[in-house]
This record gives C-alpha cells, structure tokens and sequence, in this order.
C-alpha cells in the first residue's frame, strides 16, 4: 500500500460529533490517522469512532467538555496513554449564538468564551509537551468572525479574535521549537451550528448583508480538506498562518 499524508500519526479532533470536525477525523483516518474523537455530544463522538472502524481505520472516542481545565489535562494523558503519543491537535469544537449586544448574558458570554478560546489555551497547554515531542502542530478553527466585527455576534466575535491572537502568539513562541501552530477561519458552513444563528426581530438588515456576500455556504468536507492540508508535512513552512475559506467574504 502507498504511504498516506498520517499514516502512524496520532490526531485529537474536538467537535468530532458532527459538522467540520467529524469531516476531518473521517479525512484524518482515511489517510492512516489513529483519531482520537472528542465532543461534549458523547454519542456523536462514539458513531464517528464507529464510522472510522467500519472502515478499517483506528478511532477512540470520548465525552469531552472543553470548558474543563481537568478534562482538558486527562483527554491528553489518555490518548498519549492509548497510542503511545500525539502529533496533531484540532481544536474545532465550537459555540455560536446571536444576540444584541446589549442583551447578551454573563452566562452566555461566559461559555462561548470557555468553549472557543479558554478550552483551546488549556488544551494547547496540555498537549504541548507531546507535539514538543513529537515536532507536531495545532490547528484551530476560528472563522470570519475572527477577522472582522460581525454584528450581533459579541461574544462569539470577540472569542474568534482572541484565538487569532493565541493562534500567532504560539506561532512565534514555540517556532522555533519545531512545531507549527495555525488558524483557519470559514466563512458560512453548512452545518448544524448554523441553526443556533437567529437574529433579533429588530435587528439591522443592511449590518446582516455585510456578513452574507456569498449566496450559497461551503461544506464541512471544504473546511476538512484545509484542516487535513495544515497539518500535514505538505504544509510545514506555515506556521502562525490564518487562513481563510469563506469564498472571497473578507477579501474586501
Ligand atoms: N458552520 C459555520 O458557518 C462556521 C463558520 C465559521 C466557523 N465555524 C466554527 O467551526 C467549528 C466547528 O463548527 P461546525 O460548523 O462544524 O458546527 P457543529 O455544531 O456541527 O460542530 C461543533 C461541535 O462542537 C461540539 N461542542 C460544543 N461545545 C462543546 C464543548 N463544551 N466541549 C466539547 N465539544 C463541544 C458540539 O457538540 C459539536 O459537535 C466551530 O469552532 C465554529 O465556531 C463554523
């Protein structure tokens, strides 16, 4: 058999119940990953392990909550402890959500920070030593709301921002050290995260246009296919890179 782009590395996809995340453990398998499938949606994780199985490739799977600092350290230690090391980090696991800004609460904006920019940092920091290691490399999903202000989207703008910032932050802290840290921003995707995108009933419509430049949405396989890119040896003179794949949306 040729040699695959993963094969006898070890990958930990967050958010692989569904959407981009379970389009990029399936790409990961299929191309030799050992995948270790984590998200708060045990049941989602599980059959996207299955998913792999079937096909002959080698998945765990686990329920996963991002916004523990615990679970963040013990997910690492358990898939170093079963395939014997880790390689490559994604952080995709993700939460939206729109709301006036005057009318966004302490607990919403609390938990799209602890889901899209706290988790990320602590799960990092746990695997770091790992990809330290093994010369490995985190890829985060942030999105066009990390790029530019998209109205009623405080929080979830304002967490994508900060995971840019993260993102390039590593980038220059750990270069040098032999891994790569990078970040991909999707425009619109058609997934079940945006079904969590309503906006209130008085809302600005021309404030909405601006972020709606494309008639149609990408597919969670588009976004996979640049997850899978980034992190592999094809990519390995980009580091602190943001890429975008939203069709040409913040292009100007
Ligand atoms: N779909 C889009 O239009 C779009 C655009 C730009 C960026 N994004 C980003 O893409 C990423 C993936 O989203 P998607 O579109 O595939 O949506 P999705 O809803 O299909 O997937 C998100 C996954 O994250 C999991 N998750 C949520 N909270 C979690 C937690 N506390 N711990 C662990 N897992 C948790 C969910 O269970 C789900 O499986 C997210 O980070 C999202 O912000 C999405």
């Amino acid at each position: 058999m040729n040699q695959q782009r993963f094969d006898n590395k070890v990958v930990i996809v967050t958010g692989a119940a569904s959407g981009m995340g379970k389009a990029s453990a399936l790409r990961f398998a299929a191309e030799g990953a050992k995948v270790w499938c984590a998200d708060v949606n045990a049941e989602g994780a599980a059959d996207t392990a299955k998913e792999i199985t079937t096909a002959g490739g080698t998945a765990r799977n686990s329920h996963f909550d991002v916004t523990s600092v615990e679970l963040c350290q013990s997910l690492v230690a358990d898939v170093v402890e079963a395939f014997g090391g880790l390689d490559i980090l994604c952080n995709i696991a993700g939460l939206g959500g729109t709301t006036a800004m005057a009318e966004e609460t302490e607990q919403h904006w609390k938990l799209v920070m602890d889901v899209n920019i706290n988790g990320p940092f602590f799960l990092s920091q746990a695997a770091l030593p790992h990809l330290l290691a093994s010369k490995g490399n985190i890829v985060n999903i942030s999105s066009t709301a990390g790029l530019i202000g998209q109205a009623y989207m405080s929080s979830y703008c304002a967490s994508k921002h900060a995971l840019i910032g993260l993102t390039k932050t590593m980038a220059l802290e750990f270069g040098r050290k032999g891994i790569r840290i990078n970040a991909i921003c999707p425009g619109g995707t058609n997934t079940q995260f945006l079904a969590g995108f309503t906006f209130p009933d008085d809302c600005d419509e021309d404030l909405l246009l601006r972020a709606s430049f494309l008639a149609e949405f990408a597919e969670a396989d588009d976004i996979a296919n640049l997850v899978c890119f980034t992190a592999s040896d094809e990519a390995k003179f980009i580091n602190g890179a943001i890429l975008s794949v939203d069709g040409g949306m913040v292009a100007g």
